[in-house]
């Protein structure tokens, strides 16, 4: 099927080098006014004035799309998410707000361990079809990629049976989701006296199962006090590196442990949190490969400070803006809501969000050649917003504003208001 999308107020086009953007490069957000979008075959063909692209040989066939005076943006890519569980935590949110912290709940066994329980009661079938459920959710907010983590089974089956549910999901469509095995996500109960064998099997025998079936593309490990430690970490990065997973980390969220040099060191493609930094970590996120990827509704939700973004983009970082969707810390799958944070609790500027969210986030996936901008050969994952201008994105909060989402060219949500 061919597109012609036209009659936008904004274009945004978020093109420039296929890399994640640093420092100051992520004030640019490509804007074409009344801009145009060619598509063909679930990619884009032509992006930018809207007499040149109308001017393209294959323009004339396409169908029209008409973006009704409202922004054109690259779907959101979420680059950070753990959205494969079986119900909400609503007991640790009562206990949180009579004042105890995610560190209480989890050392009592609340926390991740509670979600583990549920999570290993529930059959593939029903992860499956929750998981579809939610897929539909990150949809309606613009959201076309997501990283998906497993690190709630916790053992061999269970944590392949997650897997296997992102894997469905993925492959089922519209939503596309990018697998990352987390099972080094905490310790589980049976296990809490042999932390070495836990270690062991995590290396030795759902590493390379996991890779045996091609069920993830990258490893994460929890590397935080009372749950894995930075020599831990490494050396499950090292397990994971001979079959091909490539590293990403829960690193510095709740306290400091040296986990973010390890990691850099490591390679890896993005380090996530980060809300614990020192000096030094921001000297070598400025010089890293790295992405910075934050993740500010968990801070909102915990009630805990903010990580410094302001002083990352300022010193030259790569900053990523994510959910973290999960049960525990983030139970928010918008990435709007995201951005409205990161503008106002952090002090970025809406350009900075949009690509933080954009082509950044495709960069803490590795798809910074194929998503996050509108650009001819990227996929068509186009989201159009009922605004005029991209700034009212962050400005307005809590309220739905996307009319419509694209993804690989085909219409995957549209508004009650906006039916195609
Ligand atoms: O990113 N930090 C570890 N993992 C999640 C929380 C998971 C949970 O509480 O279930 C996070 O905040
Ligand atoms: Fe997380």
């Amino acid at each position: 099927m061919r597109y012609l999308i036209v009659n936008s107020s904004q274009l945004l086009m978020m093109n420039g080098p296929d890399r994640a953007r640093h420092g100051k490069e992520m004030a640019s957000v490509g804007l074409v006014r009344e801009g145009a979008v060619l598509i063909a075959e679930g990619r884009i063909l032509a992006a930018g004035l809207r007499d040149l692209v109308q001017a393209h040989e294959l323009a004339p066939k396409a169908h029209l799309i008409d973006a009704d005076g409202k922004i054109i943006i690259p779907g959101f890519v979420d680059s950070h998410t753990h959205p494969v569980f079986a119900g909400p935590r609503l007991k640790d949110f009562e206990a949180r707000l009579q004042g105890k912290t995610y560190a209480d709940i989890a050392a009592e066994g609340g926390g991740i361990l509670s979600t583990v329980n549920g999570v290993r009661r529930a059959s593939l079938n029903s992860l499956t079809e929750s998981l579809r459920h939610r897929a539909g959710h990150f949809l309606e907010c613009g959201t076309t990629t997501i990283e998906a983590k497993s690190g709630y089974g916790l053992d061999l089956e269970n944590e392949i049976k997650m897997l296997r549910a992102i894997k469905s999901v993925n492959e089922a469509g519209p939503l596309e989701l990018v697998a990352t095995f987390l099972g080094a996500h905490a310790l589980p109960g049976e296990m809490k006296h042999d932390r070495e064998g836990y270690i062991k099997r995590v290396c030795e025998e759902m590493i390379p199962a996991v890779a045996k079936e091609k069920l993830a593309v990258f490893i994460d490990v929890f590397c935080e006090k009372g749950f894995f430690t930075v020599e831990e970490s490494q050396r499950i990065f090292q397990a994971a590196a001979k079959v091909g997973l490539r590293p990403k980390i829960h690193a510095e969220q709740l306290t400091r442990s040296a986990s973010l040099p390890m990691a850099l060191k490591a390679g890896a493609v993005s380090a996530d949190h980060l809300d614990c930094l020192d000096d030094s970590d921001l000297a070598l996120l400025s010089q890293a490969g790295t992405v910075a990827a934050l993740v500010p509704g968990s801070n909102y939700f915990l009630n805990k400070p903010y990580p410094p973004a302001r002083r990352l983009i300022d010193a030259g970082a790569a900053v990523a803006l994510a959910t973290d969707f999960n049960p525990g810390s983030c139970p928010c799958w918008d990435m709007r809501m995201m951005m409205s944070l990161a503008c106002t609790q952090m002090r970025l500027t809406p350009e900075e969000v949009l690509v933080a969210a954009t082509i950044n986030g495709a960069a803490a996936l590795g798809l910074e050649k194929t998503h996050g901008s509108i650009e001819p050969g990227k996929a068509a994952d186009l989201v159009c917003c009922e605004a005029e201008d991209y700034r009212e994105l962050p400005y307005y909060f809590g309220a739905p504003q996307v009319a419509w989402t694209m993804k690989r060219g085909v219409m995957a949500h549209s508004s009650r208001e906006y039916r195609l």
